[in-house]
């Protein structure tokens, strides 16, 4: 053993023995999460991983998601996750669907359950539903013994908290609690190194002691002058301005993108020379075809539906028109395809290169691509989609669902239009094959490896690509003979 791995040993059990002094109860802390998703799987973990002396309990009333945790096979794909679920699981680290008993014997309770947009009722398709949140909450009051501290994790409205503790000030066992709030900033993708290294921690509450406890936490690994504590409401507001802050970002250089093209701008010199100002800062200012994903559409909508309800009319007008933006952007994307190709793309092939809303992952939740389709088919394109990791399945039903009438129902027309229009192939090149024209979706890195030759012989001519994230070496493209619309560029051979 060297000096510098005693030396570590030696001051992690200095940073256990001094964590125990201040443990709330028993030899060790304890902490239950409900809900084994995408959030809380990762983040418990971490935490799992980080501290050797903490016991967490990840639970879920999801039986196939719990033992997909307990296999080889975790329901949720994220560089570094797997090997850090393998060294913890069985030691600290434990899968399960005993809700009630973890919640029994733990200090401390994370509510991570999805919080999807309502898809009924007042709010429909704006307020976050908070039906899960509110039966775990209920779940808690019902079982709970002693002092607990209640965390959310799950992106909520503001003031969710309250009700929350409405709901646990009915408990049956004159149970106790604390409620903070502590919100998950982590990108798919990215999420192991950003829980790893955060920007920030948020932490906000009322209670001095429960606000300690888990800075306690996340002291074992993040610096304290990361870990941020402010009042609740704060930091449940933080979440959705966050979001909705870079999101507005995307749908400011998609906006400055639309103008480049018509002043012979280009979108990329423009975003370089803006970042290089250090009060704005070159990430997050790639124009694409839109941004996707689960969190920013929603949770500006969720921000919209709370300045509604405070009758703050202009200030949800005003982050409205953030996703008004990115649904232009999508419309205009597909509509200048539809325009180059000679104001028709009835009965052409088209291929759709990408199909997940950003690279290195399956997801296609909002994803652009889902949007630049349905606009195309209702063209009636015939559509040949590529995406090297999202299934066939899945993109079927994203298209399903994007037809789908008010009443939910998908129309028979829409579904023959689907069915008799969209091929899923295994390649770029195989999409590529006949095509009239191309269009990058995704920034997967494997497109940047097409040979413009290869392309150029297997599609019609004249050849079209149709860049919607400027990965491609659109010099090489024009000189292999190709007609290059790039976003924020325009037509590059006009
Ligand atoms: C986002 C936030 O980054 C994260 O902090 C929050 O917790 C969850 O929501 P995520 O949705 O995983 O994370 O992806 P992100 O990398 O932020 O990208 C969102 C979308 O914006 C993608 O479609 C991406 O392609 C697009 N995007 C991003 C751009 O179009 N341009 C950019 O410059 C950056
Ligand atoms: P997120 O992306 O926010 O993590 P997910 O949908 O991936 O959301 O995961 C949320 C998880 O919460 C699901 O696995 C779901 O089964 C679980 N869940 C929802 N309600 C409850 C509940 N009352 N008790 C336990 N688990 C729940």
């Amino acid at each position: 053993m060297t000096i510098d791995t005693e030396l570590g040993l030696m001051t992690e059990q200095l940073s256990v023995f001094l964590m125990q002094a201040t443990l709330p109860s028993g030899d060790y802390m304890k902490i239950c999460c409900i809900g084994a998703g995408y959030v809380g799987g990762p983040t418990m973990a971490m935490i799992a991983h980080k501290c050797s002396d903490i016991q967490v309990h990840v639970v879920d009333i999801n039986q196939t998601r719990i033992d997909a945790w307990n296999s080889d096979h975790l329901p949720v794909y994220e560089p570094g996750l797997q090997e850090i679920v393998e060294q913890n699981r069985g030691k600290n680290l434990h899968f399960t669907t005993e809700v009630d008993e973890q919640i029994r014997t733990s200090d401390m309770i994370f509510i991570s359950v999805n919080t999807p947009t309502k898809q009924y009722g007042v709010g429909k398709g704006r307020a976050a539903d908070l039906k899960f949140v509110e039966l775990c909450a209920r779940r808690i009051a019902e079982v709970a013994e002693g002092h607990k501290v209640i965390v959310e994790k799950s992106t909520l409205p503001v003031r969710t908290a309250e009700t929350v503790k409405r709901i646990l000030a009915n408990a049956s066992h004159e149970a106790t609690f604390d409620v903070l709030s502590n919100p998950e900033f982590l990108a798919e993708g990215t999420a192991m190194e950003d829980l790893d290294s955060p920007d920030r921690v948020l932490i906000g509450g009322e209670s001095d002691k429960a606000i300690q406890m888990l800075v306690d936490v996340y002291a074992h690994w993040v610096p304290k002058e990361r870990i941020l504590t402010t009042n609740l409401w704060s930091s449940e507001l933080s979440k959705l301005a966050a979001n909705a802050v870079l999101a507005q970002r995307i749908s400011s250089i998609n906006a400055i993108s639309a103008l480049c093209e018509a002043t012979q701008a280009d979108v990329d010199e423009v975003a370089h020379a803006i970042g290089q100002d250090s009060r704005i800062g070159p990430k997050f200012l790639k124009a694409s075809v839109g941004f996707g994903g689960s969190c920013f559409q929603k949770d500006i909508l969720n921000m919209v539906y709370l300045c509604e309800f405070y009758g703050l009319k202009e200030v949800a007008e005003y982050w409205e028109q953030v996703i008004l933006m990115n649904d232009h952007q999508k419309q205009r994307f597909a509509r200048n395809m539809v325009r180059t190709m000679f104001n028709t793309v009835s009965g052409k092939r088209i291929a759709i290169l990408g199909f997940a809303f950003k690279k290195d992952t399956n997801d296609t939740r909002e994803s652009a691509a889902i949007y630049v389709c349905r606009d195309l088919l209702t063209e009636q394109a015939n559509l040949a989609i590529y995406d090297p990791k999202v299934p066939e399945s899945q993109i079927r039903a994203d298209l399903e669902y994007v037809f789908k009438q008010e009443n939910g129902e998908l129309a028979e027309r829409d579904r023959k239009l689907i069915e008799e229009n969209v091929i899923i192939c295994n390649s770029a090149l195989e999409a590529a094959d006949q095509a009239h024209g191309v269009g990058i979706m995704t920034e997967w890195d494997e497109f940047k490896d097409i040979s413009p030759a290869e392309l150029y012989e297997k599609v019609f001519k004249p050849a079209f690509l149709f860049d919607g994230r400027n990965i491609m070496d659109h010099k090489a493209y024009i000189e292999q003979g190709f007609e290059v619309y790039a976003i924020g560029k325009g037509l590059l051979n006009s």
